[in-house]
């Protein structure tokens, strides 16, 4: 029987489960790969800490560039992170010959378009599973599974951190630095957690998967991203009060010669799939001509829910290796002289409803003011509350919106912040509802 070798480039948490799901599955790896996976090398700085795992002897060794520049290895896994010393080494790797499998969408949403391209030219793989959404196989359902669709939309919970921060604060009423914390300690957290809870993680899967979605290059910097850390347990708690959760949501439209690419705290009707969506799970709705609406949901971080989504890159590659057949699936679903770059539509454009929450003086003409300012600028109310009643001080006044232009509302919104009554920065929060879409 045929052995493919493989070198495992970071043995932290994700490189461990790696390891072990090789090692402990390795009977039933063989019987469906009919080939055996060997894992040759395992390159770490610290090779001393025992990972409850039995490595022979030799596996283990600090110096990375062995491992890329061995001969026999076929795939290297890397499972480093960051952007520095990993790029290099995918570099070298691929430079080498070696089919590559990486779980760094930080690297990929950066340097992607050139380390796909380097890939390419050397006729090797750089597979990407693990990249977004842990264990959920959403790279092989946009570029396999939905191969025969145009992808209308994509919405999707994709930052386990901030979902379990605010699955914390509405269910358990819990601080958000407490739940954040807490999210730290289960490991979920990026090791700088305001790539979580500003969105940047978030960002780079969203870069990912509109790329695989619509042909496009990956653009990281025009997309549009706000993080949660602005959400406030009174707008969660009044979001209840109407039947809406507020998630993270990552949301992609294809709007024909432009996509929709875009980040930030979304209120989402109770009814809607994404909403019963809690703790550190991820999920993503994606919406395509023939097959309607297809929700994945599952771990989008960890060791194992990780390693199974590295190891399914290592068995796809290993399969085509066996097969001859090494770049049989285009690596961004599209073959390369058909990928475009597709503008993002600016966020002035977009067309969404609204949630606002005003802090205003109670008194008489403070509602016509702010509703007149929204009126001028064409924003049409749904409905308007004021929450409690207050001799002096102020007051929220919550509105939301039909659907409104982006531009519009930002412009009415420093128009209202300039009244005398208002006492603070507004809170805005969009909302995505079936019954109200652009
Ligand atoms: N920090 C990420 C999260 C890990 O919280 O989802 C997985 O990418």
């Amino acid at each position: 029987m045929k052995t493919i070798y493989i070198g495992l480039l970071g043995c932290g948490t994700v490189g461990t489960g790696v390891a072990r799901m090789l090692t402990q599955n390795q009977d039933i790896l063989q019987a469906r790969v009919g080939a055996a996976l060997k894992l040759k090398y395992v390159a770490d700085i610290d090779i001393q800490r025992d990972r409850g795992i039995a490595f022979e002897t030799g596996v283990l060794t600090t110096d990375a560039g062995s491992v890329v520049r061995d001969p026999q290895v076929d795939i290297v896994i890397e499972t480093i992170g960051g952007l520095g010393i990993a790029s290099a080494l995918i570099l070298e790797a691929i430079d080498n010959g070696k089919q590559v499998v990486t779980a760094n969408k930080a690297l990929l949403a950066s340097q992607g378009n050139s380390l796909f391209h380097a890939a390419a030219e050397k006729g090797v793989e750089l597979a990407f599973e693990a990249s977004v959404g842990g264990c959920m196989p959403v790279i092989k359902t946009l570029r396999e599974s939905l191969v025969g669709n145009r992808i209308q939309a994509m919405s999707g919970i994709l930052n386990g951190t901030c979902n379990y921060i605010l699955s914390k604060i509405t269910d358990d009423g819990d601080t958000f630095e407490a739940a954040l914390a807490e999210a730290q300690r289960r490991g979920f957290a990026e090791a700088d957690p305001t790539l979580d809870v500003e969105g940047a993680d978030t960002a780079h899967k969203l870069a990912i998967l509109t790329s695989l979605a619509y042909g496009t290059h990956l653009n990281l910097k025009d997309i549009y991203v706000e993080g949660i850390s602005r959400i406030t347990p009174l707008d969660i708690e009044i979001a209840a009060q109407f039947g809406y959760k507020i998630k993270l949501l990552a949301i992609s439209k294809n709007r024909g010669n432009m996509v929709e690419a875009r980040i930030h705290p979304t209120m989402i009707p109770c009814d809607n799939l994404l909403s019963s969506v809690n703790g550190a799970l991820n999920a993503i709705m994606i919406t395509g001509d023939a097959v309607g609406d297809i929700l994945l949901y599952g771990r989008g971080a960890g060791m194992m829910p990780t390693a199974s989504a590295i190891v399914s890159d290592v068995v796809d590659i290993a399969r085509n290796l066996l097969a001859g057949a090494v770049g049989r699936v285009p690596v961004l679903s599209y073959q390369r002289s058909h990928i475009h770059s597709i503008p993002v539509m600016p966020m002035d454009d977009i067309i969404s409803s609204y949630y606002f929450r005003f802090e205003a003086l109670d008194q008489p003409g403070v509602l016509s003011k702010i509703s007149g300012i929204l009126g001028t600028h064409g924003i049409s109310l749904k409905s308007v509350h004021q929450k409690g009643r207050k001799s002096e001080g102020s007051v929220p006044i919550v509105m939301m919106t039909h659907l409104a232009k982006e531009s519009n509302v930002q412009a009415a919104l420093s128009e209202i912040y300039r009244l005398e009554v208002v006492s603070d920065v507004p809170a805005l929060i969009r909302i995505e509802d079936a019954n109200e879409s652009a």
